[in-house]
């Protein structure tokens, strides 16, 4: 029913440098898997198999990630490595890749504003690939689509975070429904502790309906002088119409390098 995911891989990814110097971040490995390919299975187990990137200068390793490499393929075929192709094989099969870019930085809203092309009128996913997720049982998106499914709105997985930490998130707020779901009220990007309403932070991980689109095209640039998709949803929460859902599992935040470290071992050992 929602057959189309949002990938935002434009940014440059400073606090990885010098790794991230001629390299996209999202193609950094957990293991053997590079960040992104785990954000596509994701989408994919939620029933998403059109992918969308919005890319930018020097991510090409991604359009290649998602495409046949004869001369590899043919080297290994018929040896024990052919197996090591077997996930990235499957998703080439099964979904189709898109892509547009992003000539400037101006925020992730303006990143999802260019997607715009890619996803036309139709309620879609998007899936941040630095926020690695572990869900349980069922991914994180597969469990948003089921909440999209009840209640018709925009959605937002959201989690506890420390006090102290709540200025590197969408703080939200607003009127609890059960345990796992709360209708937003507001919407806050990176506020100071003292200002924060909860420390209920958004992750990488949002179900949007199509008016977000032309909401984003009016919404002025906010913190950092940056379009905010925080702000655009804002507008959708006036309305009543933006849900956060506490997913169940484990995020890892894979933009820091303490978090990529967590991931790592995490995969490791399991
Ligand atoms: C973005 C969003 C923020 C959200 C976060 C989740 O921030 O602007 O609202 O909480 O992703 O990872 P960024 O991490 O890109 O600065």
């Amino acid at each position: 029913m929602i057959m189309k995911c949002l990938f935002p891989v434009a940014g440059y990814g400073t606090r990885f440098l010098p790794a991230t110097k001629a390299q996209p971040k999202e193609m950094l490995p957990i293991l053997t898997k590079p960040l992104i390919q785990y954000g596509v299975e994701e989408a994919l187990a939620a029933g998403m198999n059109n992918i969308a990137f919005v890319t930018g200068r020097g991510k090409r390793a991604i359009e290649d990630h998602f495409d046949i490499t004869y001369e590899l393929e043919d080297q290994i075929s018929g040896t024990s490595k052919e197996g090591q192709l077997d996930s990235i094989r499957e998703l080439i099969d099964r979904c189709t890749f898109s892509y547009t870019r992003q000539n400037h930085m101006r925020g992730l809203g303006d990143a999802i504003l260019t997607g715009e092309t890619l996803i036309g009128d139709q309620t879609f996913g998007v899936i941040l690939a630095d926020d690695l997720c572990v869900g349980e049982p069922d991914g994180v998106m597969a469990q948003m689509v089921r909440v999209y499914k009840q209640y018709r709105c925009s959605v937002v997985a959201v989690e506890e975070v420390p006090h102290e930490a709540v200025g590197s998130y969408g703080i939200v707020s607003g009127a609890q429904i059960d345990a796992q779901h709360m209708r937003i009220e507001g919407m806050v990007e990176k506020p100071s502790p003292q200002d924060a309403p909860t420390n209920l932070a958004v992750i990488g991980r949002y179900i949007l309906t199509p008016d977000i689109f032309e909401i984003l095209r009016n919404t002025p640039p906010g913190k950092n002088g940056e379009v905010q998709i925080t702000d655009a949803l804002q507008t959708q929460a006036k309305n009543g119409k933006v849900i956060a859902y506490r997913f169940s599992g484990q995020r890892f935040d894979c933009g820091s390098v303490a978090g990529f470290v967590a991931a790592t071992n995490y995969f490791f050992n399991r």
